[in-house]
């Protein structure tokens, strides 16, 4: 059985899937106020997600990360996280992880921890408890820093995702950077993508280039570029006076897509192998319409078989280039 092979010879080992598009925040940058949620007969059940990845898991996907929405509200997802706890038992699956927001954290950082979890990225853009509940609009801080402690002391590695915005967190550069340093967290800036439509905000406004972000930081600390890589899009820099890593995800301002690794899948079963562009395929109908993996399994090499070549993100122009039509919580970002 030969792996998943895209037509730009990229072999597909890693996996985003999608759980629920349910949050219990409402991000500016991710949703509009007022969503839209699916009925929930539209989801994968819990058992279809599990055929799911362990089909992809067959076909070499090696690593593994649930995202949503915020994946810790849909219900009885622990039981999931603890039936993926098999392949990585097998050697089949190298890394089980999760995106969150944070606030179920307290709850599920020990069971995630004893399903096999070691490593976790939380979604955090900043530390004053008035801007974070004006950019969540229904978060609040406080229950998202009992979820960090609860995560660091469950003993699972953090790593914070901050959005950086101008104007809004750019003045936190460097004491997001203590904060995770203190904490022996990681920490990656992402450039704002143009996904879907939020309401009023103006994205352009609010893009800050990472490129800058790096000059700031060099101001107060000596810089290395690194050459290391995650599997993730980052590219990291290290702070030599204090040994911390940073990330950097440049969508916007660099092209990573051609060591492309990965393919998304939504809480509904559609499989979109480009974060950036329209292409999909449906899933869900081989996976219900068979006892047998077999029409899945052609399913996804197919759909992969159209996985195109990158991206077509652009800010630079005067109107926004690449504009996606769905939101950041369809894909999981
Ligand atoms: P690790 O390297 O394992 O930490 O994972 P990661 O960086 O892939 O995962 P994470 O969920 O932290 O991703 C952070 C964000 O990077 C995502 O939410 C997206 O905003 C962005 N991102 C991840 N993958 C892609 C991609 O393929 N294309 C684009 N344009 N952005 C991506
Ligand atoms: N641009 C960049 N990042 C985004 N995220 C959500 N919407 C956007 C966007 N439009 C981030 C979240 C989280 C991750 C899943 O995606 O902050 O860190
Ligand atoms: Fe929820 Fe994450 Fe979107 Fe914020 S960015 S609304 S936490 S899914």
């Amino acid at each position: 059985m030969t792996n998943l092979i895209d037509p730009f010879q990229r072999t597909i080992t890693y996996l985003r899937l999608s759980v629920t598009d349910r949050c219990d925040f409402r991000c500016v940058y991710c949703m509009s106020e007022n969503m839209q949620f699916l009925p929930k007969a539209e989801l994968l059940t819990l058992e279809e997600l599990d055929r799911l990845c362990s089909t992809f898991i067959r076909l070499g996907v090696e690593k593994l990360r649930i995202t949503g929405g915020e994946p810790l509200v849909r219900k009885g997802i622990m039981s999931f996280f603890e039936g993926m706890g098999r392949h990585l038992e097998s050697g089949a699956l190298k890394e089980l992880t999760l995106t969150t927001n944070g606030s179920q954290l307290e709850r599920f950082a020990q069971p995630l921890f004893d399903a096999g979890v070691r490593r976790i990225n939380i979604s955090l853009d900043t530390l004053d408890e008035a801007k974070f509940a004006e950019i969540t609009r229904w978060g609040r801080l406080p229950q998202v820093m009992r979820g960090i402690d609860a995560a660091l002391a469950a003993g699972l590695r953090v790593k914070l995702n901050t959005v950086a915005l101008k104007d809004f967190n750019e003045d936190e550069l460097f004491t997001l950077a203590e904060f995770c340093a203190a904490r022996d967290m990681d920490l990656t800036f992402i450039e704002v993508m143009p996904m879907g439509d939020i309401g009023n905000e103006n994205r352009l406004m609010q893009y800050w280039d990472l490129s800058d972000l790096r000059d700031t930081l060099a101001t107060r600390y000596t810089l290395h570029d690194l050459s290391e890589r995650t599997g993730g899009p980052a590219r990291y820099i290290q702070l030599e006076e204090t040994g911390q890593k940073i990330g950097l995800i440049t969508p916007m301002t660099h092209n990573f897509c051609e060591s492309c690794n990965r393919v998304r899948i939504t809480c509904t079963g559609e499989i979109y192998t480009c974060l950036g562009q329209e292409g999909k395929s449906d899933l869900r109908g081989p996976l219900r319409s068979s006892e047998t993996d077999a029409p899945l399994e052609e399913a996804i090499r197919a759909a992969i078989g159209l996985k195109p070549k990158g991206h077509d993100f652009d800010y630079s122009r005067q109107t926004l280039g690449g504009q996606m039509s769905r939101h950041m919580s369809h894909t999981g970002g």
